[in-house]
């Protein structure tokens, strides 16, 4: 009853205080400061009340005493309310830890929105052990965790550190479209939908845009959301995808291959020196090593061999493509052979067996895009292989595809026949071989999955969900 009558007033004969974030405020210390955000944490004891304020640029413990944490607005406060405190910012002493090594002494604080308490309140939703699905359904809250919201800081830093690196090797930002009417990686994974009538899609990859852009500007990258309709129910499988892609002219297989390798680690390292990013690596993934270089590289034929040497089978298929069981309903597993895709599970286990990037490399022309080049001199029968390149993560699996791109005329509309492609709708990717053709070549990241990598998180999708 008694504490329903406090009502708080600001001192006016105190400094002013100064209005700041939780990242910039240690140059205040000893200072009256004013600071805006939610209630992370909450502890109350005999007549003194700890906060630990979340404003998302960081976390600051505040301590109420006095009349400060007996009003009504005190004794109900609730997790997840924002807040807006003021008082002095003091250095802590010797032994006492809190983040940034202070604490704020609250002498004057308002509610801005009270969160609910009681079944509603933010904690009675869900918690780390909730089922994924209520997770999933909570997105919203989960973001606001410490967890997650490193991971997405991390990935800001992430991108900034691959602009970095990609400016230095002199390549150029650029901004593709998303609505397009071309296919780059096969019609089964197309997000359809008319445009004025027509047939468009969601764009899949930015790659052809990016090597109109060569002639024009150099060397380029973009880094762009790209839509897969995947029948792929994998943990590394998004429907839309961050793509980080570029493309380089008058360049061999062998530069592309290095670029690519230059990129990553040159990226690693500079998250590496940050003390930011290197402290959410930390946190995220403790135990991170940047991979040494070179990363291992092997021919797509060795893999075939690798893999049935260490007796890494794969499902039996039909003509139709569908899987070959046994009476007892088991798939029926056969060797690898020349020719065969390697499957998801086939080489996520090399990969976690060999335990080191590899760049997997030459596949069979049949399993690629209809724009890739052949690779000279290299055919096996009447096997033709590309010059094409997966990069491979331990626990993730491919992180990177990459190729040197078709720069004759005739052999490009050999390609798009192979595909049932119609040449017309592609006149301008046509036109580049036309005039001023180039050896040229490029690469497409998934973000996720190098995310996935990077902060050790197991997966980097939420199944057959759009919501929220
Ligand atoms: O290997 P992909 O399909 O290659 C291309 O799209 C090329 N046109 C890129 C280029 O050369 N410019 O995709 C490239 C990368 C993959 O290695 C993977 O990391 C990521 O994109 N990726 C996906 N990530 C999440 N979910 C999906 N459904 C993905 N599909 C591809």
């Amino acid at each position: 009853e008694e504490s329903k009558k406090i009502v708080l007033v600001e001192d006016e004969s105190l400094p002013a205080a100064t209005k700041s974030r939780i990242n910039k405020i240690t140059s205040l210390r000893s200072k009256r400061v004013r600071v805006a955000g939610w209630v992370h944490r909450l502890r109350q004891q005999k007549g003194i009340m700890f906060i630990v304020l979340r404003d998302g640029t960081g976390y600051l413990q505040a301590v109420l005493s006095g009349q400060t944490s007996q009003t009504y607005e005190a004794l109900t406060l609730t997790i997840e309310s924002s807040v807006e405190l003021t008082g002095t910012l003091q250095e802590l002493p010797e032994g006492k830890t809190a983040p940034g090594g202070h604490e704020l002494v609250v002498d004057f604080w308002k509610v801005l929105g009270a969160a609910p308490g009681g079944d509603d309140a933010f904690n009675n939703r869900f918690n780390e052990n909730s089922d994924p699905s209520v997770l999933a359904e909570l997105r919203h809250f989960v973001l606001r965790g410490e967890t997650a919201s490193s991971v997405l800081r991390l990935r800001a830093s992430l991108l900034v550190a691959f602009r970095t690196s990609l400016a230095e090797h002199n390549l150029l930002e650029v901004t593709p479209p998303c609505l397009v009417q071309t296919q780059v990686e096969g019609g089964a994974t197309l997000f359809k939908l008319k445009y004025y009538g027509q047939d468009t899609f969601l764009t899949q990859s930015s790659q052809l845009y990016l090597e109109t852009c060569l002639p024009s500007l150099g060397d380029v990258f973009c880094i762009q959301e790209s839509f897969r309709a995947e029948n792929s129910h994998t943990r590394r499988h998004l429907s839309e995808y961050t793509h980080l892609e570029a493309e380089l002219a008058f360049i061999n297989f062998d530069d592309l291959i290095t670029h690519i390798e230059a990129i990553i680690c040159e990226t690693v390292d500079k998250l590496l020196a940050d003390p930011e990013s290197a402290a959410l690596i930390k946190q995220l993934n403790p135990s991170f090593v940047a991979p040494s270089r070179p990363f291992m590289r092997l021919a797509y034929t060795d893999a075939i061999v690798w893999l049935n040497e260490h007796g890494i089978q794969h499902e039996a298929e039909d003509a139709d493509g569908n899987v070959i069981k046994d009476a007892e309903e088991n798939p029926t597993m056969v060797p690898h052979s020349i020719g065969d895709d390697i499957a998801e599970a086939a080489e996520r286990r090399m990969t976690d067996i060999i335990g080191t990037p590899i760049f997997l490399y030459g596949f069979p022309a049949e399993l690629k895009a209809f724009y890739m080049k052949k690779m000279p001199g290299t055919s096996e029968g009447e096997k033709t292989f590309t010059e094409s390149c997966d990069l491979l993560m331990p626990g993730v699996g491919e992180i990177v595809g990459g190729s040197m791109r078709i720069s004759d005329s005739a052999e490009l509309v050999a390609g798009y026949r192979r595909e049932g492609i119609d040449p017309a709708e592609y006149y301008w990717y046509a036109d580049q071989r036309k005039y001023g053709t180039c050896e040229h070549g490029g690469y497409g990241l998934g973000v996720e999955r190098f995310l996935a990598w990077l902060a050790n998180r197991f997966t980097v999708r939420w199944p057959g969900r759009a919501t929220p």
